[in-house]
């Protein structure tokens, strides 16, 4: 019945009658003749209701933002003057013949083409905000997108295979969302935090190329870039060693962005150690579209007597660094307060500065800063030689553990080179590469896998992981994007010695391994193939490719920050009847 979409009606279809369905976008009243703006997922359409029509007319004067109507109509072009070179449709309208109304609408909470909608009240009515045409394309562009993935791995072998959603634990650093088991009281399934275990049981299958574009659950601090659901495009491969898989991931975001977006990234992404990226950006996801970059200044920090660097330079796992501001002496107090509070949420106990206005003066004559009179003029030149600081700039400093420092100064570089208009724009992938095997957790005591536990050393790596696992790396690598980690991966530990070896060196004894890890302890002995993968964080992805600043714009039903779904209002309370027959109780 449907002649073609609203949207899509232009010359082609001039002096023919069409029937359309659609929305009602807009109604406007011109005296005696009623436009009204028909949508539908394709775009616009003008319709023309004329008084002669009375009938028509009347059902038009009703219309109201959003009714659904269907209409049937003349294609005419619209006067000189009145044509819009911006629409498709922009040329022509549809003189009503019919105009039928086939569902009203209540009056929409918020004006569709209104730009500066609240958060809350879009997810509170996401069926209202899908429609729209922002966020239409936010979704045909993630339809796109996964199919050019599809097409690109299944061009290269890979099959898709699924995996449990029901499944035991599979640690990725975060919680586990758990399902109460009805049939075995007091047992819970596991959500999976990913495929991990299961691809990796797949190449122990002799599949050798798997991929799965699939949801994972995680029970973690939410932020833009993070969801409590999400998805990933996971790969594996067997046989591979850590190069060709990067080579194999690195051609498949060139090949997504040039298809979906038309963007030519680099014909190879730069790598980077991790060790490297800690030093000068105190980032493992530095965002390269930004040239500022830290000042070591840890050991010449050793030698003074000003106690807040002294005592941070002094420390085991201490830090003190720079970051130089080019221009940066503008910068007024109330500005430099605010940063201060910023890196504060970082864990900054302050953000000492320094503004250089004669570098030839290394004193407090040349330099304006609350810290220059604990620091002799020698110290203060070489802190200006190491920084190359020039006249006009500032300097900001960071001294604490290194872990803190490098958060802060880290997020401070990426604000402040936004803010500033450091950025070059463009895209910027790198690889971050050679990731410790293992991190010390302050709270726990204990070393955590980086990664996950299921990581290789690398090669001539492994006699650390008795010895001193802080000293053992990875054959592990990400993926980053404009300062995002848009994956991550690495090639598997496919000998049950080692597996087991790591996690002794995690501190999980023989039995809690074989509880939680057995099926994979086992697999491993039954001629398992090297192996390695990777996972795109598939939402980030898309995310950046509409330039949209948060996940939740290309998710079709996400929850907020505080994990619920403003739409369906879960999480929510359960019956006493269903808790029983789940052998729950609340505490
Ligand atoms: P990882 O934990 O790095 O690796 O996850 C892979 C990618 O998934 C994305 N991601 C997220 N996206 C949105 N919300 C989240 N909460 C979230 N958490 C992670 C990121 C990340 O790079 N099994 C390994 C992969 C492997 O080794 O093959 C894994 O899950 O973009
Ligand atoms: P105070 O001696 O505490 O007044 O600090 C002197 C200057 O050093 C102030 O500008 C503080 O913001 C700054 N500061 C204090 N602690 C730190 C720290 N851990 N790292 C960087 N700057 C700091």
């Amino acid at each position: 019945m449907r002649t073609d979409y609203c949207g899509h009606i232009d010359r082609r279809y001039l002096d023919q009658t069409v029937t359309l369905f659609g929305w009602a976008h807009r109604r406007r009243d011109h005296g005696g003749v009623i436009f009204i703006d028909l949508r539908d997922r394709e775009g616009l359409v003008q319709i023309v209701a004329n008084p002669e029509n009375e009938a028509l007319f009347h059902t038009a004067e009703d219309v109201r933002n959003e009714f659904v109507l269907k209409v049937t109509g003349l294609v005419r072009l619209r006067p000189e003057g009145t044509r819009n070179e911006h629409l498709r449709t922009g040329e022509i309208e549809v003189v009503a013949h019919t105009l039928e109304v086939l569902n009203p609408s209540l009056t929409p909470p918020f004006m569709l083409d209104d730009d500066n909608l609240s958060e809350p009240v879009r997810l509170e009515y996401r069926y209202l905000d899908l429609r729209r045409p922002a966020m239409q394309r936010n979704f045909r562009l993630r339809y796109r997108a996964a199919m050019t993935v599809r097409q690109y791995l299944d061009r290269l072998g890979f099959i898709d295979i699924e995996t449990p959603m029901l499944t035991k634990s599979t640690p990725e650093g975060a919680r586990d969302y758990l399902v109460p088991s009805r049939v075995h009281h007091g047992e819970f399934y596991a959500l999976p935090q990913s495929p991990q275990l299961f691809k990796q049981l797949l190449m122990v299958a002799g599949f050798d190329r798997y991929y799965q574009i699939t949801k994972c659950f995680r029970d973690e601090d939410l932020r833009a870039d993070r969801q409590p659901e999400f998805t990933q495009i996971d790969i594996e491969t067997a046989f591979l060693d850590a190069p060709e898989i990067m080579d194999i991931m690195e051609e498949l975001v060139r090949e997504l962005f040039r298809e979906t977006i038309q963007v030519n990234l680099d014909l190879s992404f730069p790598r980077m150690t991790w060790a490297e990226a800690m030093y000068r950006f105190g980032s493992d996801k530095p965002d390269l579209r930004i040239p500022l970059e830290f000042t070591e200044l840890t050991d010449l920090m050793r030698q003074v007597d000003f106690k807040v660097f002294r005592a941070a330079a002094d420390l085991k796992d201490g830090r003190v660094a720079a970051l130089k501001i080019p221009g940066g002496n503008t910068l007024t107090r109330k500005e430099i307060d605010d940063y201060t509070t910023f890196v504060g949420i970082y864990g900054a106990r302050g953000l000492a500065y320094i503004k250089v206005n004669d570098c030839t003066k290394p004193n407090e004559e040349g330099l304006q800063s609350p810290i220059v009179k604990f620091l002799d003029e020698s110290t203060l030149s070489q802190i200006l030689q190491r920084c190359g600081a020039a006249n006009g700039d500032l300097i900001f400093f960071g001294a604490d553990r290194a872990k803190v420092v490098n958060d802060a100064l880290g997020a401070l570089r990426v604000k402040i080179g936004h803010e500033r208009g450091f950025s070059s724009g463009g895209w910027k992938p790198l690889w971050v590469v050679d990731f410790p095997m293992f991190e010390y957790d302050d709270e726990s005591h204990r070393w955590v896998a980086l990664h996950h536990p299921f990581t290789a050393p690398k090669e001539g790596h492994e006699a650390f992981l008795d010895s001193d696992p802080s000293k053992a790396l990875a054959q592990a690598y990400d993926i980053v994007l404009n300062g995002w980690e848009i994956g991550g991966g690495s090639v598997r530990i496919h000998r049950e010695e080692i597996q087991s070896k790591v996690f002794r060196a995690l501190n999980i004894d023989t039995e809690e391994a074989r509880a939680k890890f057995g099926f994979l302890l086992d697999a491993l002995q039954y001629g398992a193939p090297p192996h390695g993968g990777l996972a795109f964080g598939f939402d980030r992805l898309v995310a950046m490719m509409t330039g949209a600043d948060q996940i939740r714009d290309v998710i079709a039903f996400p929850k907020t920050q505080r994990a619920q779904c403003l739409l369906t209002q879960a999480p929510s309370a359960v019956g006493e009847a269903q808790l029983r027959e789940l052998h729950i109780k609340v505490r």
